[in-house]
């Protein structure tokens, strides 16, 4: 663990960021607030008002949250140190531990490091060291040519290697390459014990690559049956992160793309197998389930997810866990069951063209797990049908869509003879049976003052408009800096005002550090104006500036009577002819906007 952080602070990446690619926001305020999912984002009661129709918004893709009640918002940070009544190190402190992160790794000044450009190199040099002493080892050629009968093109498509048994081969070729002690231990190629020697010895090298091609770990396996641990797989550096990590996604994505589909199998060897017998939409989650990671990094290349996993207890859970990951996550996801063999690579050596036929057949992952709980109990006995809805609604009520557990609460009460009804009972109380226990929130911010939140609404909504429209910007015109009464509406304003040109789909790493106030204003549209029409967004944006104008100048305006009391009548004079200007002012804005004076 510490090694990924030493990798991360010399590379420049924060802790902060590090927390935040850990951890997923709606996880995170999921544990203190009742999330329902809408649309692309989830809804919430907001934890700051006493509203009654859910108004504080959580965006996964965006990885921000808005509470429309009390114009607060920001990033997960911000999340934890409203609810939890926490200064910016103390909610640092929490999420980094949920999130597994050492800070202490983080914060030990002056520690040599090693940049991720050296443990690419190192990683690539030791995969050719690897290969060629492969070429010149029979034990090894034997195995992979002869028993697991790979052919020498998917060697070396597969960059297969060899690591020799001296105890120190690797480690004296990369020292005499020039890598230090450090780098080798970082890139967990060798081990410590009482003299540095070589982590991986007398194995099969399989390197792990990423998205492009670059190797960025190992798993190595033995040569001889009889030895344990089968596998042994580099530990996680800040290269490689086996709970989102995909075996052979690199050379699986045109496959993907091309068939519109992807098959997850549990082997990297059942990975080159496929591949060999020209099946290629075919990648691993090599040692450990399936998470939320792993389908993240699938579903950018389709929706639809096809799990062959072997047929036994494990494979069960981790289709059954797969389900609620998937479907919020509005994945496909489905099972490829093997006619035969315990698993592809199997299936394969006895009938590779059975192989390419069984992946284009694929039962959908619910009704694929309600035959085989179907096959387990007599469902015609009364004890039966408990046990398996037992097993069952869970999984039901598990799916986000509402429709769909409709769908199944219908044919389950087909194939059990029993009411509907009785289902949906059982299924809400499957719901209270496990009472997601929320954690307490500790709110010490001030109570939201009414006031001071609308004025903040009509500055942000109208800075979404002119963000997210280019042809509404002439509305920023005669508005001064002044009026943008927080920080960030004023940055974003002057950012405008100096940059209006800025594309917010395109430009989004220009706005810098305002770019998490730069997401909300995006969903704020969306929220909001996205159905409207050219015309009425027009409108809107012309109200807003009004509104806007208008908050100014009674603030002013009552600053103005403030001073007047205590005015000679030379001052009088001129702060009447300001308070004269500020109606002028809003007198342009109304009638240029349309809009009754
Ligand atoms: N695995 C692991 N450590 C182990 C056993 C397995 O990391 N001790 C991982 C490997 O990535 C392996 C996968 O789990 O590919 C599936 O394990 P298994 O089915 O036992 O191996 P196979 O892929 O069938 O490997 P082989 O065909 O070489 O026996
Ligand atoms: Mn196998």
């Amino acid at each position: 663990m510490a090694n990924i952080l030493i990798c991360s602070i010399l590379d420049g990446m924060d802790v902060r960021d590090e927390v935040k690619n850990r951890l997923s926001i709606e996880d995170v305020i999921g544990r203190y607030l009742e999330l329902k999912k809408s649309g692309r984002n989830f809804k919430a009661l907001s934890p700051f008002t006493k509203e009654k129709t859910p108004s504080f918004i959580v965006s996964p893709e965006k990885q921000i949250w808005h509470d429309f009640s009390s114009g607060k918002g920001g990033d997960v940070f911000s999340f934890v140190m409203e609810v939890e009544g926490l200064d910016f190190r103390g909610a640092l402190e929490l999420l980094a531990r949920q999130a597994g992160i050492d800070l202490e790794d983080y914060e030990k000044p002056g520690r040599p490091g090693v940049s991720k450009s050296r443990l690419y190199e190192l990683y690539e040099l030791a995969t050719k060291f690897y290969q060629v002493q492969f070429k010149a080892n029979n034990l090894a050629t034997d195995y992979v040519f002869k028993k697991r009968q790979f052919s020498k093109e998917t060697a070396l498509t597969f960059k297969l290697g060899y690591s020799p048994n001296t105890g120190d081969a690797l480690t004296l070729f990369l020292k005499s390459k020039g890598f230090s002690e450090k780098e080798m231990k970082l890139a967990g190629v060798v081990t410590m014990s009482y003299r540095l020697s070589d982590m991986f010895r007398g194995r099969l090298m399989i390197p792990l690559a990423d998205n492009q091609g670059r190797v960025i770990g190992f798993t190595a396996r033995t040569l001889e049956e009889e030895i344990n641990p089968k596998y042994i797989n580099t530990p996680q550096t800040v290269l490689y992160d086996k709970s989102r990590h995909v075996y052979g996604l690199h050379l699986a994505k045109e496959a993907i793309r091309v068939k519109g589909y992807v098959v997850v199998v549990e082997g990297n060897l059942d990975v080159i197998s496929s591949h060999q017998a020209g099946v290629c939409q075919v990648v691993a989650t090599a040692g450990t389930a399936l998470t939320e990671q792993h389908l993240k990094a699938l579903g950018l290349l389709t929706k639809d997810i096809r799990l062959c996993f072997d047929a036994d207890k494990a494979g069960l859970a981790a289709t059954e866990r797969s389900i609620p990951l998937a479907s919020k996550q509005n994945l496909n996801i489905s099972v490829i069951t093997l006619p035969t063999g315990k698993d592809p690579d199997e299936l394969i050596k006895t009938d590779k063209e059975l192989w390419s036929k069984v992946v284009e057949k694929s039962e959908y992952a619910v009704d694929w797990l309600i035959n085989y709980y179907k096959s387990s109990v007599d469902l015609k006995s009364a004890p039966g049908k408990r046990r398996f809805t037992d097993l069952i609604l869970p999984i039901i009520f598990s799916l986000s869509d509402p429709v769909e557990r409709d769908h199944y609460v219908n044919l389950l009460s087909s194939l059990l003879e029993v009411s509907p009804n009785a289902l949906t009972q059982k299924l809400m109380s499957v719901k209270g049976d496990k009472p997601k226990t929320k954690l307490p929130l500790n709110i010490i911010s001030e109570p939201v003052d009414v006031h001071s939140v609308e004025k903040i609404k009509v500055l942000d909504n109208f800075l979404s408009l002119m963000l997210a429209r280019k042809s509404l910007r002439n509305q920023l015109d005669v508005l001064k800096k002044e009026m943008f009464i927080t920080e960030t509406s004023r940055q974003l304003f002057e950012m405008l005002i100096d940059k209006p040109d800025l594309n917010v789909n395109k430009d989004l790493n220009a706005f810098k550090d305002l770019i998490d106030y730069v997401k909300i204003e995006v969903l704020l549209f969306e929220e909001i104006y996205s159905g409207l029409n050219k015309a009425e967004l027009n409108y809107e944006a012309s109200r807003l500036k009004a509104k806007l104008v208008e908050n100014y100048i009674k603030t002013q305006k009552a600053i103005l009577t403030n001073e007047l009391k205590s005015a000679d009548s030379a001052s009088t004079r001129k702060l009447l002819e300001e308070a004269k200007k500020l109606d002028n002012l809003l007198n342009q804005v109304l009638v240029e906007g349309g809009l009754n004076a």
